[in-house]
Parts: C-alpha cells; structure tokens; sequence
C-alpha cells in the first residue's frame, strides 16, 4: 500500500495536494478537518464537542481524532493506499497510527512537509475565509492560534519522522503545479514495487543515546519479540557497547539485516530447533555527527562520518553479531592495534569500516574459541589476498577431520584445535605455551610482545585452571598495545666492555589491546591479569593467565619470534666489527615485518639519510623480514633508530650472521653483494631516523560534547 502523510501548518496546502494526489494515484484521502466538520454539520454530539476547539483554532483530543481514523481504517477495505492530511499532528498521533497500519502490514512510505512562511499562511487563509464559511478562517488572531499549536505540537512530529528516515521537505509558496511535482517526484521514489510490505526494508536514524529504545522497538517490530521496556533482557549489553562510545554519535540502523555469519549459523543450527528464531538482524552503522537521509546521495559525505557497524542478532542475550568498529567512535583511545580496512554498505551505499572485526559468541553454535577464528580471518581475509573471511560451518566442516565428538553444539576448542584450523585456512601456524619456557626471563611474555609489535593479531588462551583445580578456559584476539611514556626510566643490564642493553619490550610497553567476546572491542589489559575486568563480575575468573598462544604466520616463515630474538641478542652482545661501540646505551626491539612495508616506509621517509635509503632499497629481500631496531636512550624518545639489522625470515637456523641481509649502526653497515656472499663491511654516515611501525595508532582523548 501507497501510504502519505501531507505534513504542514495550517493553510500550506495539504488539501489542495491531497486532491491532486489521490486523483493521479488512485488513493484514499483521509482529512481529520473534513471529517470533523462534516461531524458538526451533521450536528453530532462529537461534532459538537468539537466545534468550540475548532472555532477557536487549538487542537481536538487525541483520542477523538484516532478513533475516527481507526473505524476508517477498518471500513475501508481493498484500497490502493491512503493520504493523511492533517493527521497526525501530535506524536501520540504519530505513534498510534504506526500501531494501526502495522496491523495492515502497511507503513507509511513518506511524509511529505509543506515548507509556507506565516505571513503567506496568514494570506492564503484569510483569503479563503472570505468564502469558505469556516469560523477558523476569520480573523488574524486565530490563525494565530492555528500556527502556534501547530509550532508546540504538530512541529515536533517532523523529528519523528526523520528519525524513521521518511521525511522529505518539499517547498510550498510555488505554485499549486510545481509544487504537486516536487510532491509526485518524492512519491515515484518510494513508489517502489515489492512481494509485500512485510519485506519492505525500514531504516531508522536516531541519536546513540536511544539505541537501546530503538532495539526494543526494532526486535518487536521486525524479529517477532515483545520485549517490555521495563523487563528488557540487553539493557546491561548495549551498556557495555555504548558506555565507551563517543556521546555525539548518530546511529542508522536498517532492518531486516542478512547477516553471512549469522545466516550460517542458522541454517546450519538454529533454524532445527523448535523455537522460533528470526533468521534477520538489524544492522547499527555510527556516524560522527547527525545523519540525514539525504546525506547518502554523497559518497564521500558519508565515508567521512562513517564509524563502522555492528550487526545486532535475535540470539539473546548474546546480541552482538560481527562488528567493525573504527576506534576513533570511542570516548578515550589510547592505543596501537592491527587495524583493517573493510568494505560493507549503509542504506546501499559502499563504505570502508577501519578497526579490529569483533563479534560475540551465541553460547550455541559459536563459542570464544569460534569467535577468535572468525576475527582473525575476517582480518587476514580483508587485508590481504592470500586469505578469506570463514564461515562458523566451514571451522566446524574443517574440524571434523580431527575430532571424536560432534561439533555442536559448541563446547569451545582447544588450542591444538584452533591451531589446525587455521593451519587449513592456510597459515604456517606457530603456538607457544607459557609452561615450556622459562617464566623468569619472560620470554613469553616478550615473545607475544614482539608478535603484536609485527602487526600480527594472535589467538591467546587464557586459564586458571591450574593446580587440578577446576577453573575458566577463554580465548581472545589480542591485537595491540598501549605505549608508556618516552620518559619512562629504562632498566639496562650492564653486558661487560661498558655497554649496558636494555629490551624494548621489558621498559616500553604498558598493556595490552584484545578483543575479547565478552566485552565491548579494543579492551586493554594487563599481561599477568588478562581477566581483571571478568573477575570484577565472577570471582570464578580471579588469576587467569595467558597461558599459550597462537599465531597466525604466513606459510613461509621458517624463522620464529624466538630464534630472530636470540640471534639478535647475539649480535648486539658479540658483535664488535658491525656493533659501533661508541654507543653505550642500547635498547632493541625485534619484530616481524613484511619487506613490502618496510621498503615502502623507508622509500617515503622523510628522516633516513639517502645513501642508507638507497642502500636498504636496492638489497634483494623476501616476502618477511625479522627486523631488529635499535635505539639510545635519546633517539628513543622521539621513536628514532640509530641502527637496525634485517634478518631473512625464510632461515630456520645456522649462525646469527647467516640470515642477515644488512644491517647498520651508526656509521657502520654490513651487507651482502649477493646471496652466495659473505657479509662486507661498509662506512656510511647515518644519522638516527624515524623507526617503523606495524600498528595504527589511535587517539581520542578529548570528551564530546
Ligand atoms: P484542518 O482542516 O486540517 O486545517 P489546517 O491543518 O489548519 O489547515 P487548512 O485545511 O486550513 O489548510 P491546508 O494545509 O489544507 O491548505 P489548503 O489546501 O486548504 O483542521 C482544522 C481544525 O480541526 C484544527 O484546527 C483542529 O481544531 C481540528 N483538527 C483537525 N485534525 C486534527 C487532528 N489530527 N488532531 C487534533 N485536532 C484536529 O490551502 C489553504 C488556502 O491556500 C486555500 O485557499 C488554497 O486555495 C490556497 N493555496 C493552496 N496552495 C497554494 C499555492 N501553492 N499557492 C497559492 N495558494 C495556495
Ligand atoms: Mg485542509
């Protein structure tokens, strides 16, 4: 059905389009006005009773008004569409003719708002007065009256209806043609031809504040739920979501959403059950500042103020499906993290979500160890072309192949499981467990450091199960970090002919950024208490520790974190010939890089000295590089190297000198002429650059408005 509602003041020319209107479209007009005055000719006793508010220019009561419109509603059967006119014009009004068409299945498409100065208003209805027999049309100081109701209750509906996105100005003071052809050009583009009304697709705007109000709307609306607003069961989830979030949000939402993911799940899961589950969701896109419908016609408006989306799934209580959300959305960022780009859409238009995907679990068919998967593959399979997003039935398909038990529903995985997982999606899998390396040189702990130092976001698994006692076991995606402060007081061990060397990773890093399913994304953390903020909720929690984790390498990394850091150790301590031992105080970080970023980076440093740029660029190197940067105790400050070694990440073992392809500090370089060579030595003059950089860095530290 062709629903409209003509929104206007008094005398903008409702009537006169409506007849226009119904004629070319074949609908039904349905005037409040009309069919109050028709009452009072008819003398009847709500004509009466009407008659003294008419005259005098202020509004009848609701409820007169909404039953009347009710019982033509249900008389009118086997219509084409309707036109309101002067109905609604209270957002009482508004709500309850929404409730009355939902019971037809059939919305209003688009609310049309004649745009008339007063003084033109006040024209046209004196004017009209002279012949029309309506008292209301007398004198000045009724339609006054008229106008000012119309101001303090009727105005406000257009906010109503903007929020729903069905708002279109259109302006009035032409004449009576042209404005009836701006009124058809709005209808033809609603005017779309669908199965039925009941797959119409609805988008609504509104600010973030009422997101929680719009769900239980949309979950009422279009996923088959009554949810009561007072026993609303995810007021402590969307809390968690938007607690961290920027307050001047704007949110667009649109429904019914096809979630992949969730589809999947569905299909393969809930859809047997006897329950029944929507297979729909609502898909939430934040936007900087307020967003207009009209604003879409704009790609680049819109990439602009676009903050990402998450998808809200029918799965309560767990609602929150996939999310990308840009960091830049929450209130107080501080923090480095593998970030990506993905592509998606908002009302149709193709938009680049930019953060960390998250996503959390159903507690069904996908549990934290299915989440981490997902995340990670819709990071690899975005940023790069070796990999895909999976599907939760293509983790379960694969898992099969090594399980004794069915797949769901789910239990969790364990971590030799996610491990082969993702060896079959195509990585050369590396897992580290904190019980077989030695806990007091903290060479996990610097090893999952250098990992997400590299860009590369790993699965961790965290436990308290220890000692027999039966405990938690989690998975999270941990992606990144937060930065001491440059002038922390770096601790350098003393190492014999008066250099003392210090490891970036035990002076440098504060916390960690992960991505845990129970949260909302980008939580940080402590390495020795990744579950503070679960233990605060459950003491069942209290003491997890990272205990193993997973990383995700490209197939031909032969060179693991561990190797390239002893190797680098040795080279720093032994190494007299290329180390300048002029320098006293050295500090190193040792991380994985791919040769393709690091060349891009140096070829468009500004910092690095051009002899040494040419040099880097013009050596032959593979896909990955172990880059080892090292700092003083000033350059480290403003984030400068004074010397690097870069270490072919395809050797597996052999000397430390063996994979080096160059390396230089200070004034010195080795490097190799070709690969069959050995490592000569060159003078270079070298002043310390900018050092280079996996992560993204993401800033929010003032408060919004
Ligand atoms: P209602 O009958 O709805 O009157 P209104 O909204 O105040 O407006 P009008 O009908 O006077 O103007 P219009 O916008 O339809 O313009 P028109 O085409 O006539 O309501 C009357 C009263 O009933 C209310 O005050 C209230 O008491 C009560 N009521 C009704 N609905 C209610 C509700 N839902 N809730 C509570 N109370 C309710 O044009 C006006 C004049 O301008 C005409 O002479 C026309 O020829 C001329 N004109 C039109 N277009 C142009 C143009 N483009 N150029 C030049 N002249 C033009
Ligand atoms: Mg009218």
């Amino acid at each position: 059905m062709l629903n409209i509602v003509l929104f206007g003041p008094p005398g903008s020319g409702k009537g006169t389009q409506a007849t226009n209107i119904i004629t070319k479209y074949n609908l039904v007009h349905l005037s409040t006005g009309d069919m109050l005055r028709a009452e009072i000719a008819a003398q009847t006793k709500l004509g009466l009773e009407a008659k003294a508010l008419m005259d005098k220019g202020d509004l009848v009561p609701d409820e007169v008004v909404i039953g009347m419109i009710g019982n033509k509603l249900a008389n009118t059967k086997d219509v084409k569409g309707f036109i309101f006119d002067g109905f609604p014009r209270t957002v009482a009004q508004a709500i309850a003719l929404d409730d009355l068409l939902d019971k037809y299945n059939a919305p209003i498409k688009t609310v049309l708002s004649l745009k008339v100065s007063e003084e033109e208003l006040t024209r046209r209805i004196l004017e009209r007065g002279k012949t029309s027999g309506r008292n209301d049309d007398q004198n000045g100081e009724i339609v006054r009256n008229r106008v000012i109701e119309y101001k303090n209750k009727t105005a406000p509906l257009a906010t109503y209806y903007s929020r729903q996105a069905k708002l279109s100005e259109v302006p009035g003071e032409l004449t009576v043609e042209e404005v009836f052809e701006t009124l058809e050009a709005n209808i033809e583009a609603v005017r779309v031809t669908l199965r039925s009304d009941i797959d119409l697709l609805r988008t609504y705007i509104t600010p973030i504040s009422e997101l929680e109000e719009l769900l239980i709307f949309a979950f009422n609306q279009h996923l088959q739920f009554n949810i009561k607003k007072n026993e609303n069961p995810f007021g402590s989830k969307v809390k968690l979501l938007v607690d961290k979030l920027r307050k001047d949000i704007w949110v667009f939402a649109e429904t019914p959403y096809v979630d992949k993911t969730y589809r999947d799940t569905y299909y393969n899961f809930f859809s047997t059950k006897q329950r029944k589950i929507s297979r729909d969701c609502i898909k939430i896109s934040f936007f900087s500042e307020e967003i207009k419908i009209d604003d879409f016609n704009s790609l680049d408006k819109i990439q602009s103020i676009y903050l990402g989306f998450i998808v809200i799934r029918p799965t309560l209580p767990n609602i929150f499906g996939r999310n990308v959300i840009n960091p830049n959305a929450y209130e107080k960022t501080n923090f480095s993290i593998a970030s990506t780009s993905i592509s998606t859409t908002v009302n149709s238009v193709k938009v680049n979500a930019v953060g960390f995907p998250h996503l959390s679990q159903d507690l069904e068919a996908i549990r934290c160890a299915e989440v981490c998967l997902l995340n990670v593959m819709e990071y690899f399979g975005n940023k790069y072309p070796e990999y895909q997003p999976v599907l939760p039935s293509t983790v379960h398909k694969l898992l099969r192949k090594i399980s004794t038990e069915r797949q769901l529903p789910s239990l969790g995985l364990d971590v030799p499981s996610i491990s082969f997982v993702l060896r079959k999606l195509g990585f050369g899998t590396k897992v580290y467990h904190r019980n077989s390396l030695d806990d007091k040189t903290g060479d996990f702990r610097k090893l999952l450091y250098t990992y997400i130092e590299s860009g590369i976001p790993v699965i961790a698994a965290l436990s308290n199960n220890q000692n027999g006692k039966q405990g938690v076991n989690h998975a999270v995606c941990v992606i990144g970090k937060k930065s001491k402060p440059n002038s922390v007081k770096v601790e350098f061990k003393n190492f014999g002919k008066n250099v003392e060397i210090a490891d970036y990773y035990d002076n440098f890093i504060d916390k960690l950024v992960m991505n845990d399913d129970n949260f909302s994304p980008y939580l940080d953390f402590e390495f020795e208490n990744p579950t503070a903020l679960h233990g605060q909720q459950n003491p069942l929690w209290e003491n997890c520790k990272v205990i193993s984790f997973i990383v995700p390498l490209y197939k031909k990394i032969y060179m693991d974190a561990y190797v390239a850091r002893q190797y680098a150790d040795s080279i720093i301590q032994n190494d007299t010939l290329f180390m300048d031992r002029s320098q006293k105080s050295l500090i190193h970080k040792t991380f994985l890089t791919s040769s393709r970023s690091y060349k891009c980076y140096i070829s468009t440093s500004q910092t690095i000295n051009p002899q040494l740029k040419t040099l880097i660029l013009s050596s032959p190197m593979p896909k990955f590089i172990f880059l080892t940067e090292i700092y003083d105790t000033d350059s480290v400050k403003e984030g400068k190297i004074t010397g690097a070694i870069i270490f072919d990440a395809t050797e597996s073992k052999g000397s430390p000198l063996r994979p080096i392809i160059l390396a230089f500090h200070n004034n010195r370089l080795i490097k190799r002429l070709n690969s069959f060579d050995s490592l000569k030595k060159f003078d270079i003059i070298c002043t310390p650059f900018i050092s280079h950089n996996n992560l993204s860095y993401y800033e929010n530290v003032q408060s919004s408005k």
